[in-house]
C-alpha cells in the first residue's frame, strides 16, 4: 500500500501529536522532524522513527516528501507553509492558519495555484459532542438558529508558563479561533459584522503584553447571533487546563455543550479532569479527536479528496478575528471582510 512520506516543522507541545499521528497511522510515515530548538526536534525524531533538521529548507529539497505539517506558534505559520506550498507539498498547518488577514490570503492563494491541499487543523469538528451537535443542526432538530454562545478559556499557566510566545497571540488568536470556526460550521452561514471588546490588565502587568479577555458578537447573515468569549487569566485552581462550553438555540430547540470536563474525574494527591476526549492511549494506538483531523488530511491527500476544514475555512476565522480586534480599536461594530 501507497504510504504518505510526511515532515512536521515545529514540535513543541502540539506539534509533537502531528508526529506521533503520521508515525501511527497506517496510511503514512513520518520521514522529517524539523524544529529550530536542536534537543527537542532530535527527541521527537527519534521517538517516532524519523531524521531530524533545525531548517525546514532541507524538508523543502526532498523531493520525496509529499505533505508537511506546520505547528510553529500562531504568528510563525506563514513562512513555512508558503515555502512548502511552493515547493509542492500538501500542507496541514495549526490554527489559526495567520494572524493577519494578509499572510492567510497569500497561503490561500498559493495553495490554490500550486493546486495542493491547504487544511486546517481547526479539530473541533472531530470532537464527538461537536459532531453530534452538526448532525442535530443538519436535520433540522433545533430549526434555524437564532443564538449561540462559546466560551473556550484557559488558566493563566497557559499563557505565563506553557507558552513562551504568548505576547505575540493572544486569547483571541490562541483558543478563539476554535470557537469562531466551530459556531461559523455550527451554523453553517457567513459572519458579516461584530462587535467586541477586552480588557489587558493581569498579563500585562505581568510583562506579557496581550489581553486577559477578548469577549465578541457576531452577526451572521439571515440574523443569527452568537457571542464568543476567551480568557486566558482563569485561576490555577481549577481542575482542568480549559473551560469550553457551547450553546446554540433555534426556532425549535437547543443544543448545550460542556466539553471542559470529559466524563473522568481523578482525586488523587490533586483533583484532575484529564483531556482523554482528545487523545488517549488504546493499547498501543492514541485515539481522540486530536489525532482524526491528522489522519482525515492524509486520507484527503491519498484520494484526491477536499478537506473539511480547508485554507478558506481558516481565512474566514483570521478575517473575523483580525476585524474583532478592529472592533476593539474602534469601540464599535465593523464589518468583516472576507
Ligand atoms: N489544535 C490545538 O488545540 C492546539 C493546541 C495547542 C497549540 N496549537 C497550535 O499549534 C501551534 C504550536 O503551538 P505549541 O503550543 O506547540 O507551541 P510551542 O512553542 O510548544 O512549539 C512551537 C515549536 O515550533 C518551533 N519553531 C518555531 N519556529 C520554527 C521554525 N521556523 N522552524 C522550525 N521550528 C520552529 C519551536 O522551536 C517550538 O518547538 C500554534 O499555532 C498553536 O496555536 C494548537
Amino acid at each position: 500500500m501507497e504510504k504518505l512520506r510526511t515532515a512536521v516543522i515545529g514540535v513543541g507541545t502540539f506539534g509533537e501529536n502531528h508526529a506521533r499521528a503520521y508515525a501511527e497511522y497506517g496510511r503514512s510515515e513520518l520521514v522529517w522532524v524539523c524544529d529550530l530548538n536542536e534537543e527537542r526536534g532530535r527527541k521527537v525524531a527519534s521517538r517516532y522513527g524519523a531524521r531530524y533538521t533545525p531548517d525546514y529548507e532541507e524538508v523543502a529539497r526532498d523531493p520525496s516528501v509529499q505533505a508537511v505539517s506546520v505547528a510553529t506558534p500562531d504568528f510563525a505559520h506563514t513562512e513555512p507553509v508558503l515555502r512548502m506550498i511552493e515547493a509542492g507539498k500538501h500542507v496541514l498547518v495549526e490554527k489559526p492558519l495567520a494572524t493577519s488577514v494578509e499572510e492567510a490570503r497569500k497561503m490561500v492563494e498559493a495553495a490554490k495555484d500550486a493546486g495542493v491541499v491547504l487544511m486546517v487543523d481547526f479539530h473541533n469538528r472531530w470532537n464527538p459532542p461537536f459532531l453530534r451537535a452538526k448532525r442535530e443542526v443538519l436535520e433540522g432538530k433545533i430549526g434555524e438558529p437564532l443564538v449561540g454562545f462559546a466560551r473556550l478559556s484557559d488558566t493563566i499557566y497557559v499563557p505565563t508558563e506553557m507558552l513562551s510566545w504568548a505576547d505575540k497571540s493572544g486569547p483571541q488568536w490562541f483558543l478563539m479561533s476554535h470557537t469562531a470556526d466551530l459556531m461559523c460550521w455550527l451554523v453553517g452561514k457567513q459572519p458579516r459584522k461584530v462587535y467586541a471588546v477586552g480588557e489587558k490588565k493581569v498579563l500585562k502587568d505581568m510583562g506579557i503584553d496581550t489581553y486577559d479577555f477578548v469577549q465578541a458578537v457576531l452577526r451572521f447573515e439571515g440574523g443569527t447571533s452568537v457571542t464568543l468569549e476567551s480568557c486566558w487569566v482563569l485561576p490555577n485552581s481549577i481542575p482542568r487546563l480549559i473551560d469550553f462550553q457551547v450553546y446554540l438555540a433555534g426556532t425549535k430547540g437547543r443544543i448545550s455543550v460542556e466539553v471542559g470536563f470529559q466524563g473522568i474525574e481523578v482525586a488523587a494527591e490533586e483533583l484532575s479532569h484529564p483531556f482523554v476526549l482528545g487523545q488517549e492511549d488504546a493499547y498501543g494506538r492514541t485515539v481522540g479527536f486530536v489525532q482524526e483531523p491528522i489522519y482525515h488530511f492524509v486520507d484527503c491527500v491519498l484520494d484526491d479528496r477536499p478537506p473539511q476544514c480547508p485554507g478558506e475555512d481558516g481565512l474566514r476565522t483570521t478575517a473575523l478575528i483580525e476585524a474583532a480586534l478592529r472592533s476593539i480599536g474602534e469601540g464599535r461594530p465593523v464589518d468583516i471582510e472576507l
